[in-house]
């Protein structure tokens, strides 16, 4: 179950935020946009994708490495997500799926029934366009 404001929970149901989600728990590298990246541990992943690392390397353009036992990178910075090798996105994907109860069939819905003058609104409509392609 996701927690966060309706922003974030719209984000985490329409993105791929639910991917980078589920990576909480693993290390993973992520690159900055600064040509810089982080390697670490996911402590927790925001509904705008700002990540929380613990035990984190961080690595700047010129290849020095510095640790830090926390380390918040707000998701405006990040390039690019390094998924793990061992997940498998694409069941993955399947489960969040699943677990959303995005997989359950859907009824289809009933059409709507017009009321009378709504149907003869629409008729009028009809006939004048009718009249301007003449
Ligand atoms: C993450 O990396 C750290 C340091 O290399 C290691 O101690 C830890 O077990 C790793 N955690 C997982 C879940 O792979
Ligand atoms: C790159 O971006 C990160 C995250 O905003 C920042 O902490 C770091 O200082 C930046 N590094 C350089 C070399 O600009
Ligand atoms: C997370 O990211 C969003 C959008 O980049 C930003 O508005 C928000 O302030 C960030 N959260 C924190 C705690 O910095």
């Amino acid at each position: 179950m996701f927690v966060g404001t309706s922003k974030e929970k719209f984000f985490y149901h329409n993105t791929l935020l639910c991917l980078v989600k589920a990576l909480q728990g693993k290390n993973i590298t992520v690159d900055l946009r600064n040509d810089s990246y982080v390697c670490g541990f996911i402590s927790s992943v925001d509904g705008y994708m700002n990540i929380s690392f613990t035990n984190a390397i961080y690595c700047d353009p010129q290849g020095n490495e510095y640790a830090f036992e926390n380390l918040f990178i707000q998701s405006r910075n990040i390039r690019y997500v390094h998924v793990p090798e061992e997940v498998r996105t694409i069941s993955m994907l399947a489960t969040i799926r699943h677990e959303l109860g995005y997989d359950k069939e859907v009824k289809p819905k009933k059409p709507v029934q017009k009321s009378r003058k709504a149907k003869k609104a629409l008729q009028q409509h009809m006939q004048t366009v009718a009249l301007l392609d003449t």
